[in-house]
């Protein structure tokens, strides 16, 4: 494997980050010149914490025109995406603005594109390519995907169970506003299942280390960042410097910085976990990637070993990949999140389901590319 690779850093989304900026939104808005927007939000849950309150007034005082689109689901399905691009046609609107976790924040980048083009779901399935979208704006409530600063987007075709992803550097959000404390309603297990996001992402890069020391220590450093905030909250939910750490760790998981020189990453995990909620849509993402991770592990370890120890040694004090990985599955149960498919409700006869529904079409993985044979003995090691 060629150490060190060649690569390229580009990341234009502007971040506001602390207590009270939620305020700023509308003059974000307004100082671009935009002065309608289709605002998309999930299912409520910012009505309960004040956030829908804080937004909508900064929208008002900054005299922005909006329509709002409620109803974005965890996995983000088409439908809802199609119906708030008709909705935003109609309003003729010239900004998209996010309000919510990562499915409000990729259908808000599905739908931005989707104002652009025919069919936003021929990019997903990789007939076109997205070259325009209206702007994007984002107020985070769930640090976990990295959404509010990267160019991906990932959403179900409900009827085909298709969950596939597409990037475009017109999907970058143009200003992201982060407020760890609006996170503090967050239920304790979506506080998990966000860091649980985090560490993957960085996994996924991170195992294809070598010897590119800057980025592979930065990413150790992130990794026990975001476990030490995950046990702080644990012990204090409200605690404001523990979701301050976790949300800055989580947007930096995925906003490029954590995978420079690492070859663009390994992601036939995210790849699994993607199959397994297109037949599962009621398993939370990082739920899926906490039961999938430790297996994969396992078995990619012959392909990477000496970076593998160094996981085990560096974030989990561990002398071996074994050891490392008893104590990432006991701080799972610790922190309350299931370790076995089958305690999701999984049936071993699913399996070759959720195989099938693994996106194929493209070599997957990139330490080594896995077969069909592959992805069903992985997920067996999970169940
Ligand atoms: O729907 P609402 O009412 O907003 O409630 C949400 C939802 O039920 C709730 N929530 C969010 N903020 C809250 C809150 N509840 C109380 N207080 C708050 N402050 O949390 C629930 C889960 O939200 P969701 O947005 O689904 O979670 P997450 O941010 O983990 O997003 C997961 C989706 O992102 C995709 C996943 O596959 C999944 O579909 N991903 C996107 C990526 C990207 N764009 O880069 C990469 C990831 O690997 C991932 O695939
Ligand atoms: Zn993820």
């Amino acid at each position: 494997m060629e150490s060190s690779c060649n690569f390229e850093f580009y990341n234009p989304t502007r971040i506001l980050f602390g207590r009270n900026t939620l305020e700023q939104i509308g003059p974000c808005i307004q100082s671009r010149r935009i002065g309608k927007v289709l605002l998309l939000a999930g299912g409520g849950s910012i009505r309960d914490n004040g956030v829908y309150h804080a937004v909508s007034s900064s929208l008002r005082a900054a005299g922005i025109q909006w329509v709002e689109h409620w109803g974005v689901q965890p996995n983000p399905i088409l439908s809802t995406v199609q119906e708030a691009v008709q909705r935003a046609r109609e309003f003729q609107a010239e900004a998209i603005l996010a309000v919510g976790g990562g499915s409000v924040i990729d259908s808000a980048k599905a739908v931005a594109a989707g104002c652009c083009m025919d069919n936003v779901w021929d990019a997903f399935a990789r007939k076109s390519f997205i070259e325009k979208a209206l702007p994007l704006f984002v107020v985070l409530t769930l640090s976990a995907t990295g959404s509010e600063m990267n160019p991906f987007t990932v959403i179900t075709k409900e009827d085909e169970r298709k969950k596939w992803a597409t990037a475009s550097p017109a999907l970058y959000p143009t200003v992201a506003i982060i407020d760890p404390a609006v996170q503090m309603t967050l239920p304790w297990i979506q506080t998990v299942n966000g860091g649980l996001d985090a560490i993957a992402h960085i996994l996924e890069f991170y195992v294809m280390g070598t010897d590119e020391e800057t980025t592979i220590a930065l990413d150790e450093a992130l990794m026990r960042s975001v476990i030490q905030a995950v046990d702080q909250l644990q012990e204090d939910p409200s605690r404001y410097p523990a979701r301050a750490n976790l949300a800055w760790a989580a947007t930096l998981a995925l906003n490029g910085i954590s995978g420079t020189q690492l070859r663009g990453g390994d992601w036939s995990t995210h790849m699994i976990e993607h199959g397994l909620s297109a037949v599962h849509p009621e398993v939370a993402h990082g739920t899926g990637l906490g039961i999938l991770f430790p297996a994969w592990l396992r078995y990619m370890e012959p392909h990477n070993p000496a970076q593998f120890r160094r996981l085990a040694r560096q974030v989990w004090a561990a002398d071996s990949l074994n050891e490392g990985l008893e104590r990432m599955k006991s701080k799972w149960k610790q922190w309350g999140t299931p370790t076995a498919l089958r305690e999701l409700g999984v049936r071993a006869e699913e399996i070759p389901q959720i195989a099938d529904n693994v996106w194929m079409a493209a070599p997957l993985g990139q330490l080594k590319s896995l077969s069909r044979k592959d992805v069903e003995e992985i997920l067996k090691l999970a169940y």
